[in-house]
């Protein structure tokens, strides 16, 4: 079921109260804004009015809570099946769940878990960037939005109809455990995978070259000394 709000303070917010009242599997939660939109590692998400799609979905993963970076790597994956068949373009992936046109963010994904009545559950939110004029100036050096690269404005119903039927495509693969057809397509289809020199971190970051994922989803990546580093999460910038 998809619930639809003017205004939440964060989908995820609502996607785990409703996990408190043990809500079904597959509860969608949109709003037109949030007013306290979560990004990952304590970030904001900027979500202007009717300016995205910010969305949440209620899970009850059958899979350990270590299992879930596999789901945010195929949650992306997900997304961006979503916009190329809403929008016909095709998003580059950033591990471990960016979405990015010519290098800038237009959307990302946060899977947020906890227990309830010993049970894992988790709200797998989605932020994607639609109408450019309403991102804060701030961001243009390193955001962007879907409608920039589109002869005409996005149709967020679409999208978000692609992107549920998608998401739930993804999760019942990750929920069979079909893990090794995930990290090749992953592999195959993000150039952040393999063989791309990167920056790992911020100020004190170090440089390498990414040499693929690891089985839980981690990204290796080989330092010129030979040494192989495993990036757990944070982030990682084209050197
Ligand atoms: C990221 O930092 O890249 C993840 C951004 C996730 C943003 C989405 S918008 C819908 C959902 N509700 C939130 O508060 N955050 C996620």
């Amino acid at each position: 079921m998809i619930r639809w709000y003017p205004e939440l303070p964060s989908t995820q917010s609502a996607a785990l109260r409703a996990a408190r009242a043990a809500s079904a599997e597959g509860s969608v939660f949109v709003a037109e804004r949030q007013t306290a939109g979560r990004g990952r590692h304590g970030h904001t998400w900027a979500s202007p009015p009717g300016a995205g799609l910010y969305c949440s979905l209620l899970l009850w993963p059958r899979r350990p809570v270590a299992d879930l970076l596999l789901l945010t790597l195929a949650s992306g994956l997900a997304a961006a099946d979503a916009v190329r068949e809403a929008c016909g373009l095709e998003a580059e992936i950033r591990w471990p769940n960016d979405l990015l046109f010519a290098g800038k963010k237009f959307g990302g994904i946060l899977i947020e878990s906890a227990l309830e009545g010993g049970r894992l559950c988790a709200a797998l939110g989605v932020g994607l960037n639609l109408r450019p004029a309403a991102l804060p100036p701030e961001l243009a050096p390193i955001a962007t939005a879907l409608d920039d690269h589109l002869p005409r404005p996005c149709d967020r119903w679409a999208l978000l109809q692609a992107l549920v039927a998608s998401l739930a495509r993804r999760y019942r693969a990750w929920s069979n455990g079909e893990d090794a057809a995930l990290l090749a397509e992953f592999t195959a289809r993000s150039r952040y995978a393999q063989g791309l020199e990167v920056v790992v971190g911020g100020a004190d970051g170090y440089r390498g070259a990414t040499a693929g994922l690891e089985v839980n989803g981690f990204l290796r990546v080989r330092l010129a000394s030979g040494e192989v580093r495993t990036v757990v999460s944070g982030d990682v910038r084209p050197a």
